[in-house]
């Protein structure tokens, strides 16, 4: 299926590693020039071919030097992929373990920088092009927006915000031809769940239970119908597929197992 995305410009947020590389590669393969920020240039990305622009996307300038780089390498942008998010400070995990009376305000404004400012950000310095070349932008979620009370709040509530922001961008820019699209995935094979310094390690550390007991935990507790976390890739098809030139705005794509029981 061609998905009309060769020859095209994109912006990944986040590209170094997990589904923000299965992002790149997917989109590399569909013929498009793609353009990533994070912090580290790992082999992986190195790799792609994918030019990498060194940023902290929790903080204003970080969002403003990708954009400006992206458009100087490229020219313009049809793409850009809200990608970018978990990190590796403990904000995510304290918002796991900790209840509303005792997490800290730096955890809620460091989760929201990373999370809600960083696409805000990204976004408004990527419009002007996105509306001169009728672009697409793909805000990626989680599946926790829907099921707040099941993982980190602050994480949780920040997803939930990026998707009403999906919505306005969709709204006030879909008459100039921009569309936006949430995609969620619920639990995705990244460092998160796997790595012995990722989130769930993390969190399994603080419980002083083993990781693997406390992700296997996990994902039963979430219980997805098809028992098992999602591959990056499979998460990158869907940004493909949403990205590809459609009618689709304003809507959210669950990629979750089954996680989100509620019709
Ligand atoms: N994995 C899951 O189960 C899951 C479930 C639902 C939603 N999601 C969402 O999917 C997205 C990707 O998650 P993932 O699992 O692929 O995470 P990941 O493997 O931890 O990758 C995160 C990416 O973000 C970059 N990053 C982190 N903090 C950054 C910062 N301050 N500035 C710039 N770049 C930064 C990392 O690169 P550097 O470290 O090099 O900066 C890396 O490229 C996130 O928005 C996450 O919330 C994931």
């Amino acid at each position: 299926m061609d998905l009309h995305l060769s020859g095209k410009t994109a912006v990944v947020t986040g590209g170094s590693k997990g589904i923000g590389l299965a992002v790149v590669r997917t989109l590399l393969a569909e013929g498009m020039r793609v353009v990533t920020g994070s912090r580290s240039l790992t082999p992986e990305l190195k790799e792609t071919g994918a030019l990498h622009v060194p940023v902290d996307l929790s903080t204003a300038d970080g969002a403003t030097t990708l954009v400006d780089q992206a458009l100087a390498e490229l020219g313009g942008i049809d793409l850009l992929v809200n990608n970018v998010g978990v990190g590796d400070t403990d904000d995510v995990a304290q918002g796991a373990l900790l209840n509303v009376l005792d997490l800290p305000d730096s955890a809620w404004e460091h989760t929201f920088a990373l999370h809600f400012y960083s696409a805000l950000r990204v976004s408004r310095a990527a419009l002007p092009s996105l509306v001169e070349r009728r672009g697409t932008i793909v805000n990626v979620s989680s599946a926790g927006a829907r099921v707040v009370s099941a993982g980190p709040a602050d994480y949780n509530v920040s997803k939930a915000a990026l998707n009403a922001l999906t919505k306005v961008f969709a709204e006030q820019f879909g008459p100039s031809g921009v569309r936006a699209v949430t995609v969620s995935p619920g639990p995705v094979r990244t460092g998160v769940w796997t790595d012995p310094d990722g989130l769930i390690a993390r969190i399994a550390r603080e419980q002083g239970v083993p990781h693997e007991v406390l992700a296997e935990r996990l994902l039963s507790s979430l219980s997805p119908s098809t028992g098992r976390l999602s591959t990056p890739e499979e998460v990158a098809r869907l940004i493909a597929f949403v990205a590809s030139p459609s009618n689709i705005t304003g809507s959210e794509y669950l990629i979750d197992g089954g996680v989100v029981k509620s019709a």
